[in-house]
């Protein structure tokens, strides 16, 4: 064998949903590909290899994040660019998709461009921006949808909001049929959430806040699921968060309608009873639900009803969190809780751990026309590292986002990314910044 000066990831478990392979295997990078992924001891001939010993560790495909919020340009206070892929990169992410609710909005090339700039100098992840649908997210002229899409966009949104014109959300869904893209849309009929807090249900109640019905979502999705059939153009749901919701899309993909849905790890993780005490951290929109919903939410993710587990990760500075309840910004932190969320759904049975690998990785690529990431020879080498057992204490300097708002905030998490490499280079090593932060 030719001598390389390679990477060998030794002994871990590989579970690559592309080639279906979950298995214990020596995994080879040389430069930004991956070499082979062989049996134990397949490379005990080459010389000079940085050998990794991650027995017992998860080795899988860089994970994909369809929804994140990466605050630049304009909201620079709560998360930049470098930040937020910083802490994709310590999350086990190399792919992130942000939201175009940026200031000014990613309606124009321009920002598109900035965007992909700030990516590139950062290094930590690659990011693909998501173009609004409207100008200025206002729901009613279409974006320069053809020159986002040159400029880099993978997909139009304009989340945070909902686009409640039929006719515009249909000329929208026309012209993504024509690019080959996707819109994936933020589901809320206005008229029945207007100036909501939380959830319509007993927790509203109790606190006096207004509520946000599961209705107001459900009707948008069919609305869409509608457009989607009779443009024959591909909508994604972003957010799904009731039982009824994922039905729905169920039945749709049934008839061979064009959709795909996610679902973020914390709908699944919470209910509206994280709100009690006006805790505002766990303020978001869609506000989380019921025990009912996130228990359907885990199902069609395990049936592939949802196609994506996401993030959305929301970062917002304490003084837009730490205040009355109805005034709190919507969102939490996404990034670094996102494999740690779905492993404790694994540990308690709810999820398989393959078909969490998948729904952070092949899945979404599908469901967003990316590229699929694979563990093969000659692939591009991003690729997480997962110790399923490590505990952290979720402090404020374990998150790499600029904000720290989160409901979990000093609870210990287990399982999670310990490495992360971007086209062959390490861009996160939880060892290396352990030993930093201790010689401190
Ligand atoms: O919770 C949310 N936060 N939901 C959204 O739709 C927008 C997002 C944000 O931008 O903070």
């Amino acid at each position: 064998m030719k001598p390389i000066k390679g990477v060998l990831l030794k002994g871990g478990r590989v579970i690559d949903p592309a080639t279906q392979l979950d298995g214990e295997r020596d995994l080879l990078i040389d430069g930004e590909r991956i070499v082979g992924v062989e049996t134990p001891g397949a490379f005990a001939g080459v010389k000079d290899l940085d050998v990794i010993d991650v027995s017992g560790k998860l080795v899988v495909p860089g994970l994909i994040d369809l929804h994140v919020h990466l605050r630049e340009p304009g909201y620079e206070w709560k998360e930049t660019v470098l930040t937020g892929t910083d802490a994709a990169a310590a999350g086990g992410f190399t792919t992130v998709c942000c939201m175009p609710n940026t200031k000014p909005v990613n309606d124009k090339a321009e920002v598109t461009r900035h965007i992909i700039r700030k990516a590139e100098e950062a290094g930590f992840a690659r990011v693909l921006p998501i173009g609004a649908i409207t100008k200025g997210q206002e729901g009613k002229e279409l974006s320069e949808m053809v020159e986002l899409y040159e400029a880099g966009c993978v997909a139009f949104s304009d989340d945070g909001f909902p686009v409640m014109n039929a006719g515009v959300m249909r000329r929208a869904l026309e012209y993504v049929s024509m690019l080959g893209a996707v819109l994936t849309v933020h589901e809320e009929e206005r008229t029945l959430s207007d100036g909501f807090a939380m959830n319509e249900g007993k927790t509203a109640v109790k606190l006096g806040l207004r509520g946000f019905p599961g209705a107001a979502e459900e009707i948008m999705i069919s609305r869409d699921i509608e457009l989607a059939r009779l443009t024959n153009s591909r909508v994604h749901f972003c957010h799904v968060t009731t039982a009824r919701g994922v039905e729905l899309i169920r039945r749709a993909k049934n008839d061979g309608i064009p959709v795909s849905g996610e679902c973020t790890t914390h709908h699944f993780t919470l209910t509206e009873e994280a709100c009690e005490g006006f805790n505002s951290q766990a303020k978001c929109s869609p506000p989380l639900r019921t025990d009912e919903d996130r228990e359907a939410l885990l199902r069609g993710i395990m049936d592939g009803t949802l196609d994506a587990i996401a993030s959305d990760h929301a970062p917002h500075e304490n003084d837009s969190k730490e205040c009355d309840f109805p005034s709190a910004s919507n969102g939490m932190l996404g990034l670094q809780l996102t494999v740690p969320l779905a492993l404790a759904q694994v540990r308690a049975g709810k999820l398989s751990l393959p078909r969490m690998i998948e729904a952070l990785t092949v899945s979404p690529a599908k469901a967003f026309r990316i590229t699929p990431p694979a563990l093969k020879a000659g692939a591009i080498a991003d690729i997480a590292v997962i110790n399923p057992e490590e505990r952290v204490l979720l402090t404020k300097s374990y998150l790499r986002s600029k904000s720290k708002n989160t409901p979990f905030l000093n609870q210990e998490l287990q399982g999670i990314c310990i490495m992360s490499f971007l086209g062959g280079k390490r861009v996160f090593d939880y060892l290396s910044m352990n030993s930093q932060q201790s010689s401190k």
